[in-house]
């Protein structure tokens, strides 16, 4: 018996053990809302795998990103600590852009790897190309790569096809005259990309990805972060017009068919059980782009502000005979997941200031979350105004507020970029008290600065 086995049966009486390390899934969605999923009561999504993870896994009602945006946020996943410290601020990373994430950062991927850990990375990096690469998931700790390595609207896509037979891709998308890549570890491989046949191609390829590990008995961490479901949306025809709602819900519905195949291709290799599959996104809902942009459910605002609906992610952890179904209200964050992971691997953690703590105890044992607080900048972290919003425990501060252009076109005037910049003294929230049988999404955040007498409600 192992090292982690022991380690794993004796502070969890496991029922059974395995002799070989965990693998991980990552999956991370984009610009995915709080109130997108079917298990996260949207009435009309079809996310029937992810669904199937929250039924037999642990879904998450507290859970953070560190960013309203996008690269900051991966920079926090892949190394647990915020973006304040790396430097992946502000806003996020273009085609043009020189820096990247500093390669003296420790990812999971580095973590692992000590360990003999097969890693890659499928999907959108958005973490910085550098010159000649140098920048890229391959010099990053993964082993494999492939897919766009920033937005795929980060590039002419008007008179790209976004859905068959030949639905050309909403709108203008960003910036330059140059159409996003397909690389293939450090090599362009198609460009521009054909959206249609993309998601087919990511999940071959983490499909093989695997196999080939499992059939060397060799543990895997498959970081698969998704395009979908990030404007303009797009399609191929396993998912077009299938969803019942439109673009948006077709996009998800095709993450979703790629999320099922990675976990019958766990089963088949007879690696599921020892495989812990986690779900998350990397920022709130696009809201100006209305039937276009996700949910946030009932938060407040959407991409780009530091409200809840900003920041606050469904996340889902789901390994089958480990983790037992539930629901948390504990607080978790994409900070966490490091540290959890080389918990979980028995690997060392990298010797640097980590803002991440472990989540074993809220996985395994549906037990209290070491975290105390969780820290909100905005998209561009300035010591001029420091935080913007901190939560601890139950409560919420806002010390500042903005709206955003992302988070436009609401009927709430707090989330439009129109709503500037204001300091406050500060805003005070608190999450109301969720029965323990409560799965549904009761609007939990009551103002307490109104009424500061009302704290019985919360406790
Ligand atoms: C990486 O190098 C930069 C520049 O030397 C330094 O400021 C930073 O603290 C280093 N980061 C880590 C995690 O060692
Ligand atoms: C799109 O196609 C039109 C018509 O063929 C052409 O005039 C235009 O330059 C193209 N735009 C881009 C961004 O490729
Ligand atoms: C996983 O564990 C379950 C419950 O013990 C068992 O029924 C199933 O066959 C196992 N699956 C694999 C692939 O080992």
């Amino acid at each position: 018996m192992d090292f982690i086995c022991l380690l794993l049966l004796n502070i969890f009486l496991l029922r059974t053990c395995s002799a070989s390390p965990p693998n991980f899934v990552l999956l991370f969605a984009d610009d995915l809302g709080f109130g997108d999923l079917g298990c996260y009561g949207h009435p009309s999504s079809l996310t029937p795998n992810l669904d199937r993870l929250a039924t037999g896994g642990l879904r998450f009602t507290d859970f953070y990103c560190t960013s309203p945006v996008c690269s900051p946020s991966r920079a926090s996943l892949l190394t647990g600590r915020y973006q304040t410290r790396s430097g992946i601020y502000p806003g996020v990373l273009y085609p043009g852009s020189i820096g990247g994430l500093p390669l003296n950062e420790t990812t999971i991927a580095e973590v692992l790897k000590p360990l003999g850990y097969a890693t890659a990375a499928v999907g959108k990096w958005h973490l910085g190309f550098g010159a000649k690469g140098m920048f890229l998931p391959t010099k990053q700790g993964f082993d494999h790569y492939l897919g766009i390595p920033y937005s795929h609207d980060m590039g002419p896509c008007r008179n790209l096809t976004c859905f068959p037979p030949d639905v050309k891709c909403f709108g203008l998308c960003d910036v330059g005259t140059v159409t996003v890549p397909l690389m293939h570890n450090e090599v362009i491989k198609q460009q521009p990309v054909n959206f249609l046949d993309l998601e087919r191609a990511y999940s071959d390829f983490a499909t093989t990805f695997i196999t080939t590990s499992a059939k060397k008995k060799q543990p895997f961490f498959l970081y698969y972060p998704s395009h979908h479901t990030h404007y303009p949306q797009y399609a191929g025809p396993g998912a077009a017009g299938r969803s019942l709602r439109g673009p948006f819900g077709d996009a998800l519905l095709e993450f979703d068919n790629t999320i099922g195949n990675l976990l019958t291709t766990l089963e088949k290799t007879g690696v599921i059980n020892n495989t812990l599959v986690f779900f998350t996104s990397d920022n709130g809902p696009e809201l100006m782009r209305m039937s276009r942009g996700g949910s946030a459910g009932p938060l407040k605002c959407g991409k780009g502000t530091t409200y809840e609906g900003g920041m606050r992610e469904p996340a889902i952890a789901f390994w089958p005979g480990t983790i037992r179904p539930g629901v948390t209200h504990e607080i978790g964050s994409i900070l966490d997941i490091l540290p959890t992971i080389a918990s979980l691997a028995g690997a060392k953690l990298p010797q640097v200031m980590l803002d991440g703590v472990d989540m074993t105890e809220i996985l395994v044992n549906q037990g209290k979350s070491k975290r105390e607080t969780m820290m909100f900048y905005p998209t561009d972290p300035n010591e001029m105004y420091g935080l913007f919003a901190l939560r601890l425990g139950k409560y919420k501060a806002h010390f500042y507020t903005r709206g955003a252009t992302h988070s436009g076109t609401t009927p709430d005037q707090d989330c439009p970029v129109f709503a500037v910049l204001k300091a406050h003294n500060p805003l005070l929230f608190s999450t109301w008290r969720l029965t323990p049988q409560s799965t549904t999404l009761s609007p939990w955040w009551e103002d307490l600065t109104s009424k500061p007498k009302h704290k019985d409600l919360i406790k």
